[in-house]
């Protein structure tokens, strides 16, 4: 199967076919996204959160991100591979956009970045977009912009938010963004944006009227302590290795393990 492209992701739009997306850090975990047939894998930047406990995704550097971009790309043949920059990667201006999004593409090996954006830093995601680099960008509940925000809130709830949303979604697509993220908004408004627009929407929280839909996939895997509203717990892998870790101690503690068949 050939790997698959942003321009892709907009066929399948065109084709009502939906778009499925889940998050990788690691090439282990990639493998076998890759091998379930998701669509797209991001190494996003909730790597803060997930693989390295913080509260936000402020503190993610660039090179965390090629590092473990990397690590992803190499591991998988079918799925897109989206790298997230991170936070003060191309808030700086135009020129730290296009060097940033160019080492997650030359380093990193990834085919497209996504960027959290604001109205401010549609310039930057012009930028990107103009030296080929395909960008996925992320609107509605931005991790970067928590506290401005007042902590995880749903975003575009009154009418000028909405259109906020809508008009910078717009923007998006004509500055040559060939997807776009959609984060805890409401589902009348995502549905209202996706319809809007020739990009598919990626939601997350948004409702079933996006053109596909991302989790992050420990959170899905039930391998994070707590997980947000939006998301379901398709497996409760954080018991099943307390079980097996409990079992390996046990047998370790009663000489059970390892066996004569475990020796050389
Ligand atoms: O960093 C991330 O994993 C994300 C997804 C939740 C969309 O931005």
């Amino acid at each position: 199967m050939a790997q698959l492209h942003g321009v892709d992701l907009i066929k399948k739009k065109r084709q009502g076919k939906k778009i499925v997306m889940l998050t990788a850090y690691d090439a282990l975990l990639a493998r076998a996204l890759d091998a379930a047939e998701v669509d797209v894998i991001l190494v996003g930047d909730s790597i803060g959160n997930v693989f390295c406990g913080n509260t936000d995704t402020l503190s993610v550097t660039l090179d965390q991100m090629v590092y473990h971009s990397k690590a992803v790309s190499g591991a998988v043949s079918h799925a897109l591979v989206v790298g997230d920059l991170p936070f003060m990667s191309y808030h700086i201006g135009v020129e730290q956009a296009r060097a940033s999004a160019g080492r997650l593409v030359q380093e990193g090996r990834v085919q497209a970045v996504k960027m959290e954006v604001s109205p401010y830093l549609l310039p930057a995601v012009q930028a990107v977009c103009e030296i080929g680099i395909p960008v996925m960008a992320h609107i509605g509940f931005t991790p970067h912009s928590v506290h401005q925000l007042g902590g995880y809130k749903v975003q575009g709830r009154d009418s000028q938010q909405a259109e906020t949303l809508q008009s910078l979604a717009v923007a998006l697509e004509a500055v040559g963004c060939f997807a776009l993220v959609l984060e805890m908004v409401p589902a009348s408004l995502a549905t209202a944006i996706t319809a809007q627009l020739s990009i598919p929407t990626l939601g997350i929280g948004a409702g079933a009227g996006c053109d596909g839909q991302v989790l992050v996939t420990q959170d899905m895997l039930g391998l994070t302590p707590h997980s947000p509203k939006f998301t379901k717990r398709y497996a409760d892998f954080g018991t099943g290795i307390q079980h097996a870790v409990s079992a390996f101690r046990s047998e370790v503690a009663s000489g059970f393990f390892p066996g004569s068949e475990h020796g050389f």
